[in-house]
């Protein structure tokens, strides 16, 4: 026996894609059904980035979950880049008249729980076997197991939020689907640890053992990163190691004021760019992650989701509500627009900053030298702030 659902938009993924889709339609009457092969618990215990850019801060004071976020979140006017001991600072509100905000994207996916499940939405946790048919028709419908009964999602629209590795952006046939990527020869191995950041601000730093982050989830919290090599292991990396590679990547004036301690979470993430054209096909519509991957040296990765969010709502709202399918019909090509403009940031910011163990000594100069230039100009300064800050949503 299948059972059969019905509602307007059936967003796959529950993440914070998924998340702020269905918040932003909830808001203007559109329904919607959620569904995951995980459940809240483990969505929200997945440690990502944690720098909002002020267009993702508007959305999310626009979706009604920014309040806890304006109470905790931590304004940045600046960050520094270091290179081999010289320290430039990138300051945002000086060049854009911007600012970004610290606050961890787990608090962001937790609001966002909070507010759909106050609101009755309808979530659909830990399926299997999830299929997406008809995408070409008026009626599509999302097939899967939950709770080992077959169940069929019937609706008008599939918004395919599920992630680099979902379904979603699988369904489109491989003779319209093009994929572009770029995979970096290095990881970053990330601690948790609960002692006091050991700069105000963000510093990213490049020193001839590799890339080092100093980020903050508080003024408690510290987030801190260092690149290693891309098969090592956790186990590669007990504390001892990590704070000593730390302390000399970010030089001895700053590591004189690094506070250790023992970390509490502990992980290894791969870098990569990857972006799938187009992210319409039909009536599935690809939204973040399923969509694109930036490195997270310009901590893009939940900005260039909510900038699709922001667009595909904007599309579905105008198509329900004022009978209008112009921003839906420009999704796939106004959004990509601006993802490869995010991309080209994220190569580029990653590019200066790691270690690539196959750079020439000439290479090895060329980065010097466009370090020395951004530290040397203000245009070179502010092309770097204001895609920090974050790019016009058109
Ligand atoms: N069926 C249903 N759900 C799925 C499937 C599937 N076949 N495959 C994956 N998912 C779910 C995952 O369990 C996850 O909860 O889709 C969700 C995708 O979430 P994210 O990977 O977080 O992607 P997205 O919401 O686009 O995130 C955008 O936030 O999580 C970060 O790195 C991400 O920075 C990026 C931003
Ligand atoms: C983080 O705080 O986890 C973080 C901050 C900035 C980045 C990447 C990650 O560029």
């Amino acid at each position: 026996m299948t059972k059969t659902l019905k509602t307007q938009v059936c967003i796959v993924g529950s993440g914070p894609s998924g998340l702020l889709l269905a918040q932003l339609l909830a808001n203007a009457g559109v329904d919607s059904i959620l569904l995951d092969r995980k459940n809240r618990s483990y969505i929200e215990s997945r440690v990502r980035a944690g720098v909002l850019e002020s267009g993702t801060v508007a959305a999310l004071e626009e979706a009604g979950v920014a309040s806890r976020l304006h109470a905790e979140g931590i304004p940045h006017e600046g960050f520094d880049l270091a290179f081999d001991g010289a320290r430039h600072r990138i300051d945002l509100v000086g060049l854009t008249g911007k600012s970004v905000t610290v606050y961890g994207q787990t608090e962001v996916t937790k609001d966002l729980f909070d507010a759909r499940y106050s609101a009755g939405q309808q979530f659909c946790f830990d399926v299997e076997e999830v299929v997406l048919h008809d995408l070409k028709s008026a009626n599509p419908s999302v097939q899967f197991m939950m709770d080992g009964e077959k169940h069929n999602v019937c609706c008008d629209y599939v918004a395919g939020c599920d992630g680099y590795h979902g379904v979603s952006r699988s369904a489109i046939p491989a003779v319209v689907l093009r994929t572009f990527e770029r995979e970096y020869p290095f990881g970053w191995l990330g601690i948790l640890v609960d002692q006091p950041p050991v700069s105000d601000e963000l510093i990213y730093a490049n020193h001839e053992h590799g890339f080092a982050l100093a980020s903050m989830r508080s003024e408690t919290r510290s987030r801190y990163y260092v690149q290693c090599d891309i098969n090592d292991k956790v186990s590669d990396w007990p504390d001892e190691r990590f704070w000593q590679e730390f302390a000399l990547r970010l030089g001895p004036e700053t590591a004189a004021k690094l506070q250790t301690g023992d970390s509490f979470e502990k992980s290894v993430a791969p870098l990569r760019s990857f972006v799938a054209e187009p992210m319409r096909y039909g009536n599935l519509f690809l939204a973040g992650d399923a969509a694109h991957i930036v490195p997270p040296t310009g901590a893009k990765g939940l900005n260039l989701a909510v900038a699709d969010i922001r667009l595909l709502s904007r599309g579905l709202i105008e198509h329900y509500n004022a009978g209008k399918d112009d921003y839906l019909d420009n999704y796939s090509s106004s959004v990509l627009n601006r993802v490869w403009k995010v991309e080209r940031f994220s190569w580029q910011l990653s590019k200066l900053m790691h270690q690539f163990p196959d750079n020439s000594p000439f290479e090895k100069r060329m980065q010097r030298a466009e370090f020395d230039y951004i530290a040397s100009s203000e245009a070179a300064s502010k092309t770097i702030a204001e895609n920090y800050v974050g790019l016009p949503l058109e």
